[in-house]
């Protein structure tokens, strides 16, 4: 047998460290032989949860499948992990030393296969200190201390060149975007976060992420009837459920009035705002208020609903974000007003998309400047190409093309989750992301909008709010 040992001290409270450590997916955060690292039980992580490590061995690479087979909270897990030549079993065990102060010991103990222990024995040094590089980069890990974000040159490159740009929407581009991550451990317990359209899709796997983060969650949907099947969902995936569910049909802005009356009311400051409700409609349709569904979901919704709850977002000690999920489709369009809301002659519902989250885009620009001084961040971050619901309704044919590349809600729904719980994704403001990098919001100089342009888009928006007739909507 070959024993590794290694202990650590890192300045985060015992719950939090455990926590992270728990969730053996964070293993590609810090492992130093981790490759990719995946759950494969459904259930909340416990006793009994088994996760399937692929690790770095010399120039090949061995599949290694882990359980949890003791789970003491807050401290001690032991895991037993199978591969091919070996069997290990890793006792890691937690320790307050002093205030916010958690002392880690990590064992672990290999026992290999077929006579393989003399040649194991050989490799025992290089081991060793694989051991203490992957402890190392735990502590790192636990620290919690990432550079701001920036889009490294490379990227920058990418988005020169729209064929290269467009090849980091698929899931290849989620992947070699993932290489370059730092570690994401950030604690969201006691963090209140609005999320919309949490129903299914982007913003069910946002949910899913935020519960197992710690976040306290409000979230908003628009049909009673999945109320109970959401809960029961998130509560399976996370033993944790929202801690309130809102109904409101976003596309209606007297319910989205009603909304932020309702958690204005409440009065409980909210951390995170995400705007992710959305969807994409191939026929032209116009509300009960009397304006074209796109324009008035994607865009007067998001515009409202914000504006309305600045109150609850401004002047935290630490500065509240609002997270705007708009869409690469933007990247076609150029934001003038005035064909904002298209009429049915000449609808095309990708256009019309596009066009409204390219004004949200530049309302997120808009509002990082103006809500400095309030300690409100404002992000936009587009998910790349993902298969959802909301693909598969509005986008069959796209999605029969594209089926081999589509990222998986998760992957999609990763930037959401990141913007909203990293520690250092509040050190940068006004800025659209893909995969955890700052973006360019133009590929093309010909959707680059005039100053007036964007001069004009918010007493647009308030003037075309006042036409709205919301008594049709009560
Ligand atoms: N998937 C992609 O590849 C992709 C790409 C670019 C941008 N996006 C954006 O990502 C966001 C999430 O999209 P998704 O792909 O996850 O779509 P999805 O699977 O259709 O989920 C959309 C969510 O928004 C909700 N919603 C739709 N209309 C609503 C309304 N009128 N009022 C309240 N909630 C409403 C839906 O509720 P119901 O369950 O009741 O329908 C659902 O919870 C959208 O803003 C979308 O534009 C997605």
């Amino acid at each position: 047998m070959i024993s590794l040992k290694e202990v650590i001290e890192v300045e985060r409270p015992i719950e939090a460290c455990f926590r992270y450590v728990a969730d053996f997916r964070t293993t590609v955060e810090w492992d130093a032989t981790a490759v990719s690292a995946k759950k494969r039980t459904d259930e909340p992580i416990g006793l009994g949860s088994e996760f399937s490590l692929l690790c770095r061995a010399g120039p090949t690479t061995i599949s290694i499948q882990y359980t949890i087979v003791e789970y003491t909270p807050w401290q001690s897990i032991v895991l037993e992990g199978k591969s091919r030549w070996f069997t290990v079993r890793d006792v890691i065990t937690f320790e307050t030393r002093e205030a916010n102060t958690t002392r880690i010991s990590y064992c672990a103990d290999f026992t290999y296969h077929y006579g393989l222990r003399t040649l194991a024995q050989s490799t025992e040094a290089s081991m060793q200190k694989l051991g203490r590089k992957s402890l190392q980069g735990l502590a790192r890990a636990l620290q919690d201390n990432n550079a701001p974000p920036a889009a490294s040159p490379k990227t920058a490159q990418r988005d020169q060149h729209l064929l290269t740009a467009l090849a980091c929407f698929t899931r290849a581009g989620y992947r070699r975007g993932r290489r370059a991550w730092a570690p994401m451990s950030t604690d969201m317990s006691g963090k209140h976060v609005v999320l919309t359209g949490a129903s299914a899709g982007l913003g069910f796997e946002a949910a899913v992420d935020l519960l197992d983060a710690g976040a306290s969650l409000t979230l908003v949907i628009r049909d009673p009837t999945k109320v109970a099947t959401m809960q029961a969902a998130l509560l399976e995936r996370t033993g944790r459920q929202a801690d309130q569910v809102e109904l409101a049909d976003l596309s209606l802005l007297n319910q989205v009035n009603a909304l932020s009356q309702r958690l204005l009311s409440a009065n409980k400051p909210i951390d995170v705002l995400i705007n992710n409700a959305g969807a994409l409609f191939n026929d032209y349709c116009q509300t009960s208020e009397g304006i074209e569904m796109s324009v008035a979901l994607l865009l007067l919704s998001p515009w409202r609903l914000t504006e309305a709850l600045h109150p609850l977002l401004a002047g935290h000690d630490t500065p509240a974000r609002v997270i705007n999920v708009v869409s690469g489709g933007m990247y076609t369009q150029k934001l003038q007003c005035a064909s904002l809301v298209m009429s049915a002659d000449d609808y095309r519902g990708s256009v019309a998309y596009a066009r409204a989250k390219r004004a949200l885009t530049v309302l997120t620009e808009l509002w990082s400047a103006q809500w400095q001084d309030d300690h409100i961040v404002v992000n936009a971050m587009h998910p790349g190409w993902a298969d959802t619901p909301g693909v598969q309704g509005a986008l069959p044919g796209f999605r029969r093309l594209t089926q081999r590349v589509l990222r998986s809600s998760q992957e999609g729904a990763d930037t959401i989750v990141w913007l909203a719980r990293a520690r250092e994704a509040d050190k940068t403001s006004g800025q659209l992301f893909l995969d955890r990098e700052p973006r360019t919001t133009h590929l093309r100089q010909r959707t680059v909008e005039s100053a007036d342009e964007r001069a004009a888009l918010q007493p647009w928006l308030s003037q075309t709010y006042a036409t709205l007739n919301l008594a049709e909507s009560t």
